[in-house]
């Protein structure tokens, strides 16, 4: 098949054929079959492997400009500082990160190993860089405690099909999860270090750890990550959303 015709197929699926029966079902073995970024995010909804929150590894580079900024301000890059990008997908963000920090150790934690393939590759394409590792994992229990200084989790606490605003966050994702989950980022962070969150679909005053934070920068919310409570039920939405946090040392 030419490339013209596969692209004359897909289009008519996916607009011009709305009437065709089971097309739902033709636009899933597409992107099954098509592989690459569409089929891990398939696979990841259906096998739903534990702890995973966002299945989207939508990312890029220089996605978080001024929030990266604004950390760098704050812990500076003195040799020896490290940070952890958990939920990094095909590695931009840790990719970004090294620009903002040239010093610093980045590590990069994904629950896709498919990802963390890519990012390897990605890292290798470059031409290696001994203080970036990337590693598969679905928390952060496998991180030694008090040990980073920054921790991001970047449109990680989140799920791509509540963009709907459905009155209740389960079965994609749940507080409980996001309760534990954002538990583990705060133990592995030292004293004084900043947890850095963005686009969740939680907040991070409703759960017990944020007792220990001070948020310290908030940014205008997006109308398209609607918030849930501990009850997991749609709340109001709100302007602004607390996105840096500093841990009380
Ligand atoms: C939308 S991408 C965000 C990528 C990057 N942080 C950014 O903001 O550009 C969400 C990523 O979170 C990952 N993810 C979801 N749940 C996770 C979990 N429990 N542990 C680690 N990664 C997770 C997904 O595999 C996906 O790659």
């Amino acid at each position: 098949m030419t490339r013209r015709t596969v692209h004359l197929i897909k289009a008519w699926v996916r607009g011009g054929g709305r009437w065709l029966p089971g097309r739902a079902v033709l636009l899933w073995v597409w992107s099954v079959w098509q592989g690459g970024e569409e089929r891990e995010a398939v696979l990841l909804r259906l096998f739903r492997p534990p702890g995973l929150f966002q299945p989207y590894g939508v990312t890029g580079e220089e996605r978080y400009p001024d929030i990266f900024a604004f950390v760098a301000g704050e812990i500076g890059d003195a040799p020896g500082r490290r940070l952890l990008s958990f939920g990094c997908a095909r590695g931009d963000e840790v990719f970004s990160l090294r620009r903002w920090f040239p010093r610093a150790s980045i590590r990069g934690l994904d629950i896709s190993a498919r990802r963390i393939a890519v990012c390897r590759r990605g890292l290798a394409r470059t031409g290696g860089d001994g203080a970036i590792d990337f590693r598969v994992a679905g928390s952060a229990c496998g991180e030694p405690a008090e040990f980073y200084d920054a921790v991001f989790a970047m449109a990680v606490f989140r799920h791509g099909d509540l963009r709907a605003h459905p009155a209740r966050c389960c079965p994609c994702i749940t507080f409980g999860d996001y309760e534990r989950a954002v538990a583990g980022l705060a133990r592995c962070l030292r004293p004084g270090g900043l947890l850095v969150m963005r686009f969740a679909n939680f907040r991070f005053s409703d759960t017990a750890v944020a007792a220990g934070f001070e948020p310290i920068l908030s940014r205008p919310s997006d109308p398209g990550t609607p918030l849930y409570g501990p009850d997991n039920r749609l709340c109001p939405p709100e302007a602004h959303e607390d996105v840096v946090f500093r841990k009380r040392g």
